[in-house]
């Protein structure tokens, strides 16, 4: 199902288990730890958007909505290296949020991870602010792990999400 037809032969869509061969490969050269075909499989049930240039993936988004908490929360999303610095991560991100606030979610939470910097500047812009810092400790000093837990008020139906 197409979400949205975009300028330059792209478009975004809900995704099918075709796309997990390019999907798994934009994970692998996004994540130091990759998802397995399961995930993407389970993902399915959730938001799971594709960004495609004609033919090929440019970047995929996964969220999930919890309709009794009336929240969602971005679970994944990257865009292949190829790509990036265009605005893929951008629209792909406004669509998602755009999609929540017609299904009535009040609030976004996604966690980021400290040292994801450019990923941070994104979720800022997009107007997301930081809820809660998360600290995993590790046995060797300095080797701890900072989240953020980032999170978004959505407008009603009728207002614009974003910048
Ligand atoms: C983070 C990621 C999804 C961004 O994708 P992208 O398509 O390059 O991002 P966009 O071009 O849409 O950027 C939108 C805004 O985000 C910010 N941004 C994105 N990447 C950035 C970077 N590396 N450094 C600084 N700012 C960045 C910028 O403010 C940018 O706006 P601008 O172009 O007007 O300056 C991509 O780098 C990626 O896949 N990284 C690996 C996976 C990952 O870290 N995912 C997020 C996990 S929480």
């Amino acid at each position: 199902m197409i979400v949205k037809t975009l300028d330059r032969g792209r478009s975004i869509r809900s995704a099918t288990e075709n796309d997990f061969e390019q999907v798994m490969e934009i994970d692998r050269l996004s994540f130091s730890a990759p998802w397995t075909y399961n995930f993407f499989e389970s993902a399915l049930q959730n938001i799971f958007l594709v960004l495609e240039k004609e033919t090929e993936l440019v970047g995929y988004l996964i969220g999930c909505v919890c309709h009794d908490l009336e929240k969602a929360v971005i679970i994944r999303i990257a865009v292949h290296p190829d790509h990036r610095g265009k605005g893929a991560a951008r629209t792909l991100m406004r669509t998602c949020l755009d999609l929540l606030v017609q299904k009535e979610i009040g609030v976004v939470e996604l966690d980021v991870e400290l040292v994801s910097r450019g990923a941070i500047k994104l979720y800022e812009k997009l107007g997301f602010r930081i809820a809660d810092v998360l600290v995993f400790p590790s046995d060797f000093p300095g080797d701890e792990e900072t989240f953020y837990i980032m999170r978004l008020e959505l407008p009603k139906r009728e207002e614009q999400v974003g910048s």
